[in-house]
């Protein structure tokens, strides 16, 4: 038995959604964390759990509430104490293409494969409103106040349009487009960032609000894009969207760079994603851009490029 869930990208909104703001989300289902279930040989030996990249593991042998604040060991102790189950005794195994710490819902997506493996081997079904709250809870843990966006596109697996403590609205694409996705190669906690626009809001809180106000205008005008199918106008929105999150002093001379070289290679609009300072940029591309843009990608210095379609 196998279990898994995708990556995500922040097109428009990261930052400002923490405030209230909307935000767009899509699913990079090319991208995975995957779980895989087997039944122990030994009858009672507790779940077992390998981390497979980081070479760790641990087991859980009852309900208990552990001190530790490991966000998988978390996923396991909440998922079981949401469904009143003991562990199964199973050994899960837990592999993820998607590189840690750069924007791209590395957390989410492994606490929800996990989770999804649990409730296989209990053979428990739990609604995704659930599992989306419970992942919400291990959000916590790595970012401290997240908006919640990560765990909804992740556990939902769809293009949202969220904002923080409302029902999700799915998006209708009139159009599919594509994006190249390209790393910085530099990981960055968004912890970190969403602290340091937490200072700046503080100290200066009409001149933020200003950004997190322009901010919401493009992104509700790029929801209608999308819907409307009108791909000039979705990039133009993003690439002012950077601009505004370089005032919030959350891109990189690495980010900023990667964004000229797609805009140069001919990108109709690109910006970084998620919480930013290093991590992964986004350029909306099309058939006869593709090429060239990972093109200039690559020479601008980014370390891995992957090509996602939204449809
Ligand atoms: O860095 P990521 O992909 O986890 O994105 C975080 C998005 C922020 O808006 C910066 C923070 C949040 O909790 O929404």
């Amino acid at each position: 038995m196998e279990a898994s869930a995708s990556a995500k990208i922040i097109l428009l909104g990261e930052h400002a959604v923490v405030y209230g703001k909307p935000a767009i989300a899509i699913p990079v289902s090319g991208l995975r964390a995957t779980v895989s279930v087997e039944e122990n040989q030994i009858p009672g030996q507790g779940l077992q759990v390998i981390v497979a990249d980081l070479n760790q593991q641990f087991g859980v042998s009852g309900l208990e509430n552990s001190a530790s604040q490991n966000p998988l060991e978390k996923t396991v102790e909440y998922i079981l104490k949401f469904l009143q189950a003991s562990p199964p005794n199973v050994t899960v195994t837990i592999r993820s293409d998607i590189p840690i710490a750069s924007g791209l819902g590395s957390g989410a997506a492994v606490s929800t494969a996990l989770a999804r493996a649990i409730i296989l081997a209990l053979n428990q079904p739990l609604d995704r409103t659930c599992l989306n709250e419970i992942i919400y809870e291990v959000e916590k843990i790595h970012h401290g106040t997240p908006s919640g966006i990560d765990n909804t596109v992740v556990v939902y697996e769809c293009p949202v349009y969220f904002i923080r403590n409302h029902p999700i609205q799915m998006i209708s694409i009139a159009e599919p487009f594509t994006f190249i996705i390209a790393d910085t190669g530099k990981s960055a906690l968004t912890r970190v960032a969403v602290g340091d626009v937490r200072e700046l809001y503080n100290s200066n809180p009409s001149g933020i609000q200003w950004i997190l106000d322009k901010i919401e205008e493009l992104v509700l005008k790029a929801r209608q894009a999308i819907e409307s199918g009108e791909l000039a106008e979705l990039g133009a929105l993003m690439t002012a969207n950077h601009s505004l999150l370089q005032e919030l002093t959350v891109s990189s001379p690495e980010l900023d760079k990667l964004v000229q070289a797609a805009l140069d290679g001919g990108a109709l609009g690109a910006k970084l994603s998620g919480g930013g300072r290093g991590g992964n940029m986004i350029a909306l591309v099309t058939p006869d851009t593709t090429a060239s843009v990972r093109e200039k990608l690559l020479e601008a210095g980014a370390t891995r490029v992957f090509e996602t379609t939204v449809n």
